[in-house]
């Protein structure tokens, strides 16, 4: 019989590796993939209860919220604020951050973001939806967390990762030694390790992009769009185009097949649609630490600088080849004013 590792003992054996580590983190990653199989549940059999459609309110990025979106998010924070790891948690869905002050989680050291449903408009037709997560050790010394806790650079993030309900469910994280991807056995309901050490190919030749949004791209983005349907043998273009509308499913696929997720500035959202704590940074450490690249169109997306919490960027993300490609064609075509 061949040896299966579960989530649960992966983690439990790179603890291993940091011999004056107090186990913390990996408690709060448990908790992180416990809620996971909990939404799991939910998403499966989305169908069969009434949990579809809208929930009739908008959240804080203006957008309709469905049910769905409601339930993982309470999912995530009841997980995080039981666990006792995590003194406050981001969510996409909070317009503030959710201070933990329960007398476990108060003096905790780590503070967590969470995209709790992403691609949530794919819910309701069957299509693959996720979860993107990403945890930082507090800044702040005592108590529940404050704001500043969770504007830092993704360069300070721990861990990462995501989950992805699709045709089956995967959890891929990182905590800096590589990424690793777990897919879900629903009869033992186990993450077992399905995926180890991925890495991304340098090239790809697929890209993913709203290309309905096209007249309002920039140049850079049009030419490199221009160069991906050029026909060359030699660089197997003309690309095939991939685009699911899930941030997660997208860039998963990009992942273990090579490619290029693009989501730019356009003429209506001068500052592009994703969120730099939520999405950006937490797949940007993943891509990286699987040798690809990830970027706001020409600087490293991990050292932007975070301003506020639901904060967007236009983003450049997949196989280390295309994403230097794009940036090129940026600071050709659409250079950055120069700040005086
Ligand atoms: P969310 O459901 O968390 O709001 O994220 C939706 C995002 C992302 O998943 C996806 O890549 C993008 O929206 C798709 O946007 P367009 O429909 O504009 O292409
Ligand atoms: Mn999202
Ligand atoms: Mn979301």
């Amino acid at each position: 019989m061949s040896k299966v590792t579960t989530l649960g003992q992966f983690i439990i054996e790179r603890q291993g590796d940091f011999p004056f580590a107090k186990g913390e983190l990996s408690r709060l990653l448990r908790d992180l993939g416990i809620a996971a199989k909990i939404v799991n549940r939910e998403v499966n059999k989305a169908g069969l209860v009434d949990i579809l459609g809208e929930a009739g309110t908008v959240n804080v990025q203006g957008e309709q919220v469905k049910k769905l979106d409601v339930f993982a998010n309470e999912q995530f924070i009841t997980a995080l604020s039981s666990g006792g790891e995590c003194c406050a948690v981001a969510s996409e869905e909070n317009e503030d951050m959710v201070p933990i002050d329960t007398i476990v989680s108060k003096n905790a050291k780590y503070v967590v973001c969470i995209d709790p449903l992403d691609g949530s408009s794919n819910i309701d037709v069957n299509v693959s939806i996720g979860t993107i997560f990403s945890i930082y050790r507090r800044t702040s010394l005592s108590g529940s967390g404050v704001l500043s806790d969770f504007l830092q650079k993704g360069t300070e993030q721990v861990a990462s990762g995501y989950i992805t309900y699709g045709s089956s469910t995967m959890l891929v994280y990182t905590t800096g030694r590589g990424v690793n991807g777990f897919t879900l056995d629903p009869s033992i309901g186990e993450f077992c390790l399905s995926h180890p050490n991925i890495s991304i190919p340098e090239d790809g030749f697929l890209y993913s992009i709203n290309e309905g949004n096209y007249l309002h791209f920039p140049d850079g983005v049009k030419q490199f769009i221009k160069y991906c349907q050029e026909e060359d043998e030699a660089t197997r273009r003309p690309f095939s185009t991939r685009y699911i509308g899930s941030l997660v499913a997208d860039f998963h696929r990009n992942l273990l097949k090579g490619g290029i997720f693009i989501y730019p500035s356009t003429a209506r959202s001068p500052k592009g649609k994703l969120r730099l704590i939520y999405e950006c940074n937490p797949l940007g450490w993943i891509v990286e630490q699987a040798g690809g690249k990830a970027s706001n169109g020409y600087k490293r997306i991990m050292e932007v600088e975070p301003e506020s919490l639901h904060q967007r960027t236009p983003l450049f993300i997949g196989s280390k080849n295309l994403v230097e490609k794009a940036e090129a064609y940026m600071t050709k075509y659409s250079p950055q004013p120069v700040a005086s």
